[in-house]
């Protein structure tokens, strides 16, 4: 049994932690501990002092020790003397806010909650539990049910509210966060993972100062600039000790995260859709989800919780077939043609990449309507007959014929001024009456709240999609959204818009991914910029970033790689000089770094030497032995890219049997010594071959010597090393 009550303690257990609460004698749902399994009621730890300023609720009398301010809450509050950060706001009729949630009931589900219309984790009934306490309101008919899904085995917990309203009148929801922990103890920092365009999930470990610090987007999308993902660890904690946690939003939209160091020097995370971006009118009877948060703990360093996290959006976050099968390798020509393009030259590409081992073409951006340049044509689907004069299907039968297999680029929620479908129905656009829209990359965006757009998508995608062999798609969303209104909803409403945007958004995923089962669907957001575990339940693989450089590549990957797995990375070797930096490196070291991802092309290969294809071809017969390795072996962070003059990383096969160590060397200096990289995760009874030179090494020499790092000459000297186990 994971879920265990006593009275009303609520214990949580996974195989290595414990998360536990209590309704205490008020019916206050107080936090009582995440952290190492213990089998302890962990209440004894909680102290309340006298503190002046805080509020006491009424019915604790002269009790002034008890305060919703100073102790830790499971969901808080305001409007009732808790002045920290609060989960949950609502405003009543008369213009009031406040809401005390005091413990109802509770319930234990076998398997996983689901929440309608948003991603959430999902698990067979024996892998899971679900617990839902539901709380009330002391003066009006408002409850709060927390679900709490418990995933013994992977060591994670997850967190979602429903609020109910069973009033009479309506009323609006200020704030509804998914998430909210409190932590009483210890020296905490947190590591928030920052950026921009084409340099996403850049990682920041500051101090918690009193106070509140904030990561979070207004931008509709999750967001280049912050990642929707949370890690608080205890001071000192590295990849291989100490404590820490991690939070990931399931969510592709607005969001904010707040961690508050209050003045008992307690730590609060709250995490949950932007309230500056949100409201939401509850009528009488209706409820409203929240998305979900995935939690994880662990004792042994930042490691083991980047594994837990693999593991769990891998296996339990991504859907369909290919989230755990090898993914084809593919040539994109993005970086190739841009624009100028049509069927000869797409098909000069797919030949010379057929013949070096290439297994799909994907076709990006300006092959439908008047599209030559980014200004022009998004909303017309339907193919430009002068770049591909044989259709769709002419051109898929000649790229089938090559051995390979094709896929498609799809902007499906902007539109173009300059297109038939703004034309015909210009108020499918978000865009405030009377205002000049904002344009970003000269686009608008289309309103996915309304049903009408996301059937004109549904049915014009599916039309292509039906119409040709095609096995793979590429989703992007070029901009940031602003100028929030939809025709469709009153007033009162409209602060609703960035969050029904989203509900649209996976409304129309979840009806594409369903119908076209066996399409391979890939994220992307002008690279990054919306790579989240919400479109990851749709797509198990997402454009990591428009920056393909390979030294860059390194540290946008390190980054990404503390919560996200590796098979979710989009990576791809791209032409030199970079066109991102203008920087040059060998096509060895720039396929390492694609290697570690869900890897590809993205290049005219024919403009390659004889020595770059062949390199390309045997990189390619690499990436067919490693590819499971990479995708479903352990991941280990070798080094910080952003602090070492190196980025080494490893995999290691589940039955530690295979190892392959990748990276890149950055400078090289005159007369530089081969340093040992220490290995990890290997059996220490094991002995192990290297492949490249027949050498053999204990497990132990390994992760207590090391392994020398190649001769260096030149700078980004790519590191490729594979062990296997062999029979002592
Ligand atoms: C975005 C993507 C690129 C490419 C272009 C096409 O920037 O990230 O890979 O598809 O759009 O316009």
């Amino acid at each position: 049994m994971s879920i265990r009550v006593d009275g009303t303690t609520f214990s949580l257990e996974t195989k290595n932690t414990l998360y536990q609460m209590k309704a205490d004698a008020y019916g206050v749902l107080k936090h009582l501990w995440y952290g190492a399994k213990t089998s302890q009621d962990m209440e004894y730890l909680l102290d309340y002092p006298d503190v002046s300023f805080s509020g006491n609720i009424y019915d604790v009398e002269d009790n002034r020790t008890y305060s919703l301010d100073t102790m830790p809450l499971e969901y808080s509050t305001e409007g009732i003397g808790d002045f920290r950060i609060s989960s949950v706001g609502i405003r009543y009729e008369n213009g009031a806010s406040a809401l005390d949630l005091r413990y109802e009931n509770h319930e234990i589900l076998p398997g996983k909650y689901s929440i309608p219309g948003l991603p959430a984790v999902y698990a067979e009934d024996y892998e899971a539990q679900t617990l839902a306490i539901t709380l009330k309101d002391t003066a009006s008919d408002i409850r709060v049910i927390l679900k709490y899904g418990v995933l013994p085995d992977f060591d994670v917990i997850t967190r979602s509210a429903v609020i109910t309203n069973n009033g009479h009148g309506n009323v609006m929801i200020l704030r509804a966060h998914s998430l909210c922990l409190d932590i009483p103890y210890g020296k905490w920092e947190w590591v928030h993972f920052h950026g921009r365009w084409g340099k996403e999930r850049t990682p920041e470990r500051l101090p918690l100062l009193h106070g509140i610090q904030e990561s979070s987007s207004k931008r509709g999308t999750s967001s280049h600039h912050h990642n929707p993902s949370v890690l608080l660890c205890q001071e000192g904690c590295t990849e291989t000790s100490g404590t820490c946690l991690g939070a990931v939003l399931m969510y592709s939209g607005c969001f904010q995260a707040q961690v508050e160091y209050d003045q008992l020097n307690q730590t609060r995370l709250v995490m949950g859709m932007n309230p500056h971006m949100f409201r939401w009118e509850l009528e009488p009877g209706k409820s409203f989800y929240t998305p979900e948060v995935i939690l994880s703990l662990s004792t042994s360093g930042m490691e083991t919780l980047s594994h837990q996290f693999h593991r769990i959006i891998r296996e339990h976050v991504c859907r369909g077939k290919y989230k755990l099968i090898e993914r084809p390798i593919l040539i994109n020509n993005w970086e190739a043609t841009y624009f100028d393009f049509n069927e000869e030259k797409l098909l000069d590409i797919a030949r010379g990449a057929a013949e070096l081992g290439v297994d799909m073409l994907v076709m990006d951006d300006g092959w439908f309507g008047k599209r030559d340049s980014d200004n022009s044509g998004l909303g017309d689907w339907y193919v430009n007959k002068n770049k591909l004069p044989d259709g769709l299907e002419g051109l898929v039968k000649k790229v089938n014929d090559l051995g390979m297999e094709f896929g498609i680029w799809f902007e499906p929620e902007m539109i173009s001024e300059d297109s038939d479908l703004y034309r015909t129905h210009p108020e499918w656009t978000i865009r405030i009456p009377g205002r000049q829209p904002t344009r970003s990359r000269f686009q608008l965006v289309l309103d996915m709240s309304r049903q009408d757009v996301r059937d004109y998508l549904f049915d014009v995608m599916s039309q292509i999609l039906g119409s040709a062999n095609i096995t793979y798609v590429k989703w992007d969303f070029n901009r940031s959204v602003s100028d929030w209104y939809s025709e469709l909803l009153p007033a009162s409403r409209q602060k609703e818009m960035p969050h029904r945007f989203v509900l649209g958004l996976y409304d129309l995923m979840e009806r594409l991914t369903s119908a076209f089962p066996d399409i391979l669907f890939e994220g992307c957001c002008g690279g990054g910029g919306r790579f989240d575990a919400g479109i990851l339940y749709y797509c198990p693989q997402i454009w990591c970033s428009d920056d393909t450089d390979a030294f860059e590549r390194t540290q946008i990957q390190y980054g990404t790689s503390f919560f996200y797995p590796i098979s979710s990375m989009g990576s791809h070797v791209s032409a030199v000089p970079n066109h991102q930096t203008g920087r040059i490196t060998s096509i060895k070291a720039r396929a390492v770094t694609a290697m570690s991802g869900s890897f590809g092309y993205e290049l005219d290969l024919n403009k390659l030497t004889q020595e770059e294809k062949n390199e390309v071809k045997f990189q390619i017969g690499l990436f067919k032995e490693y590819g499971p390795l990479i995708h479903n072996g352990k991941y280990y962070r070798l080094s910080n890219p952003f602090r070492d003059n190196y980025a080494v990383w490893q995999y290691v096969s589940q039955d530690q049997k295979k190892v392959l160590i990748q990276g890149l060397i950055f400078r090289t200096e005159p007369n530089m010594l081969r340093y040992p990289i220490h290995l990890r995760g290997l059996d220490p009874d094991k002995k192990y071959r290297l492949r490249e030179d027949g050498v053999i090494y204990s497990g132990n020499a390994l992760m207590n010597g090391g392994i020398l790092m190649p001769k260096c000459f030149g700078d980004y000297v790519p590191v490729e090393l594979y062990l296997e186990a062999i029979d002592a």
